[in-house]
């Protein structure tokens, strides 16, 4: 039987990021076991990891749990944001403590965050080592995630991605921009200017896999892409890897009726983010630039 390199705890490997970044998982050689609400082969749920703990022969942890933000069948009500919230800060909490409690510890807990921490802005560049504060429900909730993952102590690496928009094929943004732009009805979020911190799906999962397997590796990454867009920049080019126009522009106001302003922010506004940290680590992208990122993901496999 050939050797493995190790056992990885995917929390929300269900997911979008989750189902590739497993895939990428067994490629390099680890077994992997997803947690989930759901029970299943080779899975466990939370109610298994906060009973029993983590398994003692566990290599790395990772979390990508959580509720999607832009589902447009839930209104944003206050009970639908404390989910959005809890299911990010919790199930991060639950495999913290697990880690903590642990008496044979993983070598790494890699958690997701989100480029929602800095505040929009069209002029300031946000680095790793800018200060974070909170002015709003997702800066609120970004510091209280990463806030969790550091209850898993000292003795486990902890590393922190501050993901933009993750572009892929079968998920996330590009699945709902994918028909109408096909169908020559897309165009950009209003005002267009805004930025769009994005990241190709292959980067992201090879950049968590970077963190689980590079043992100088702690802290906080921006998991972005060095080149930075504006939405219109991102629409141009994706239609032009389509061979589509963009004619179409989404009225910031439509997206604050129909996701109410507090939520359409998160597409009508932007950061302009940089991965300095993740560079200067020696991270190198396969996708630094969005025309031949938007090529990849459009092209007829
Ligand atoms: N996609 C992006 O562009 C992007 C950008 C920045 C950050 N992120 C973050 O990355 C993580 C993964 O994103 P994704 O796009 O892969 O999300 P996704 O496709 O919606 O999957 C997330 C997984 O989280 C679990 N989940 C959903 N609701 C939950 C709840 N109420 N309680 C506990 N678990 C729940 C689900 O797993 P089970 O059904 O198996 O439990 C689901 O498969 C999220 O935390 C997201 O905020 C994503």
């Amino acid at each position: 039987m050939s050797k493995t390199l190790g056992r990885v705890l995917v929390g929300g490997g269900t997911g979008f990021i989750g189902t590739n970044l497993c895939k990428s998982l067994k490629t390099h050689g680890y077994d992997v076991t997803i947690i989930s609400r759901m029970p299943g082969p080779m899975r466990l749920t939370w109610h298994d990891i906060k009973k029993d703990g983590i398994p003692n022969n566990t290599t790395a942890v990772i979390n990508l749990a959580g509720q999607n933000v832009l589902d447009m069948s839930r209104r944003w009500t206050e009970g639908f944001k404390q989910n959005v919230f809890n299911s990010r800060v919790e199930t991060t909490s639950v495999l913290s403590r697990a880690i903590a409690e642990s008496k044979v510890k993983p070598g790494s807990f890699v958690t997701i965050s989100g480029v929602g921490i800095y505040k929009p802005d069209n002029n300031e560049v946000y680095t790793e080592e800018s200060k974070t504060y909170e002015f709003d429900f997702f800066s609120k909730l970004c510091i209280e995630w990463e806030k969790a993952a550091k209850l898993s102590g000292e003795e486990t690496r902890l590393v922190t991605i501050r993901s933009g928009v993750v572009l892929g094929r079968d998920g996330g943004m590009i699945k709902q921009l994918y028909m109408p732009f096909f169908l020559g009805l897309g165009g950009p979020v209003m005002p267009g200017n805004q930025y769009l911190p994005w990241i190709h799906i292959q980067d992201l999962c090879r950049l968590i896999i970077f963190a689980v397997q590079c043992a100088s590796v702690t802290g906080v990454l921006n998991g972005v892409a060095p080149e930075q867009v504006t939405n219109k920049q991102f629409t141009d080019a994706f239609a032009k890897a389509m061979s589509r126009p963009a004619f179409f522009p989404v009225p910031t106001f439509m997206l604050n009726t129909i996701l109410s302003a507090e939520r359409a922010k998160m597409l009508t506004t932007g950061q302009k983010v940089k991965p300095q940290r993740t560079e200067s680590l020696g991270f190198k992208f396969l996708y630094p630039k969005i025309d031949a990122a938007c090529e990849a993901l459009t092209k007829r496999t």
